[in-house]
């Protein structure tokens, strides 16, 4: 049997290791525990055009246009047409999403999505009870927890395997394969003000970079317009879908700050969250004002839960205060539309990997569905794939352990939100690879650094890539580069 590791344990590398079980011996290695990822705290659903008012053509055109036609047309082709029928294979086999007194499907909707087509499960759960419900499938799967992918093997042109090691202090080991998926998510904690889970540190990114594999779109980071946002700290993500009720985003006099842009509080992210900086820049609060929003706590529990948890008077004022934040990497390891990278027998697929279906900016909800269709196709790939006899698995030389010549994590986080931001000037962003340049992050062992050192020298590597292609990419999308001399931004605020 062909042997497959999958690095990852999100919605993307357990929807392809349901998809792979039949024919394989699938290994999912994770960081942390099987519910820490990206995928189980999404709270926006899955955009999948089955409402008879709605077509693929719609969906794939909402795409396009809030990627600024910078997404890969037949990728888009493939997540709109694909999609719909893999979210009615869920459906079949129980998957309880979310649906109206009368027993049909209930559709949300969010930014810059012309139809509703979102759906819901458990309200604003969705990734966990997806996830959970894809998990639940699985049944032969071997899974490997609390264990740090280090270095890709290769060997005559190929990827022949990966080293890993338990976290924090286990010995490096190879486990060999016949195929290696990369689903590690994107890098949400190069930033201080993130929607991402803690494990999610741009492992996949680095492992890839450090192997030579070829990557794409590194300047394409997505920043959410509203994350709860208490005393300069951020505490997670208040969803889209709140707005797509009815929720307005206000200063503290009330003013609705996105009245004059075209559509308003639903309009792309990346438009929001600038306009929103921009606002902010100016001395101004920001808040979501949920008043317009029936029966808050039934329709959003996960979000009430999170209030209550830090005791935000939101009953009383109908007020969230909120700030943009770090969410989605449309760039990474770039694959094609099977999740082939560069790297033969090695894949990509969800958030790590760049099939170019995103653009420049994602479309608020096609994360959840690009997780089942980049699997899927990367399975059925892998299923076509002649098997290898691998290599067993041997114990690598031990290595002192070190900390490295690296910044401080928080010092690292702060300049990237500061230079590699909604906003970014030529000045910052060669000021923040110069500042970069001290650190020793690029030749390096991994096995001969702490989990916590090389989780930095992973971000080090990911702010690299972003700054460098930054630097050289004009203005597109969620990239907005803006001139040194220009001190305002290039939306002025409007009351
Ligand atoms: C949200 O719920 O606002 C996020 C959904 C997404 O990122 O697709």
């Amino acid at each position: 049997m062909k042997k497959v590791l999958i690095i990852g344990g999100g919605l993307a590398g357990c929807y392809a290791a349901v998809r792979l079980q039949a024919t394989c011996d699938v290994t999912i290695v994770t960081k942390g525990g099987r519910e820490e990822s990206n995928s189980m705290l999404a709270q926006g659903g899955i955009a999948a055009a089955l409402d008879p008012g709605d077509s693929p053509a719609a969906h794939e055109a909402d795409t396009l246009k809030a990627g600024v036609y910078h997404n890969r047309k037949k990728a888009v082709a493939q997540l709109v047409t694909v999609g719909p029928q893999l979210v009615r294979e869920l459906l079949q086999a129980g998957m309880p999403f979310d649906r109206q007194p009368d027993g049909t499907l209930s559709f949300g909707l969010e930014g810059a999505h012309r139809h509703r087509r979102i759906l819901h499960a458990d309200g604003d759960r969705t990734g966990a009870a997806l996830t959970r419900f894809v998990q639940g499938r699985l049944q032969t799967v071997t899974w490997v927890t609390h264990t740090e992918a280090l270095a890709l093997v290769q060997a005559d042109g190929e990827c022949r395997g990966v080293v890993v090691r338990q976290v924090p202090d286990g010995q490096p080991q190879v486990l060999a394969a016949d195929a290696v998926v990369l689903a590690t998510g994107g890098l949400g904690n190069l930033y201080d003000f993130t929607t991402n889970d803690h494990t999610v540190t741009g492992d996949g990114i680095a492992l890839a970079a450090r192997a030579g594999v070829a990557l794409q779109d590194m300047a394409f980071v997505q920043f959410h317009p509203t994350l709860l946002a208490l005393h300069g700290r951020c505490y997670g993500l208040i969803t889209e879908a709140i707005r797509g009720a009815g929720a307005v985003l206000v200063d503290e006099c009330h003013t609705p700050i996105m009245a004059n842009v075209p559509q308003k509080d639903l309009a792309p992210r990346d438009v929001v969250a600038r306009h929103l900086t921009a606002w902010q820049a100016q001395g101004h609060q920001l808040f979501l004002d949920i008043s317009a929003v029936a029966n808050f706590p039934e329709h959003f529990p996960g979000v009430t839960a999170n209030l209550d948890r830090h005791h935000v008077p939101f009953r009383r004022d109908h007020l969230i205060p909120i700030q943009p934040g770090a969410h989605f990497m449309m760039g990474g390891v770039q694959a094609d539309l099977a999740g082939q990278t560069s790297l033969p027998r090695l894949f990509a697929i969800g958030e790590v990997a760049c099939n170019g279906v995103h653009g420049a900016n994602r479309l608020a909800s096609n994360s959840l569905l690009d997780c089942l269709v980049s699997a899927a196709k990367a399975a059925d790939a892998i299923a076509k794939l002649p098997a290898r006899t691998p290599e067993p698995g041997q114990t690598l030389p031990q290595v002192t352990l070190g900390p490295g010549h690296l910044p401080a994590l928080a010092t690292l986080q702060q300049r990237a939100w500061r230079e590699l931001g909604v906003e970014r000037t030529p000045v910052q962003l060669q000021d923040f690879l110069q500042w970069l340049g001290q650190f020793d992050y690029r030749e390096i062992n991994p096995a001969a650094l702490t989990t916590a050192a090389l989780t930095v020298a992973n971000l080090c590597l990911c702010s690299e890539l972003i700054a460098t292609q930054a630097l050289a990419q004009p203005s597109l999308g969620a990239h907005y580069l803006k001139e040194d001399a220009d001190e305002s931004s290039f939306i002025t605020p409007k009351a």
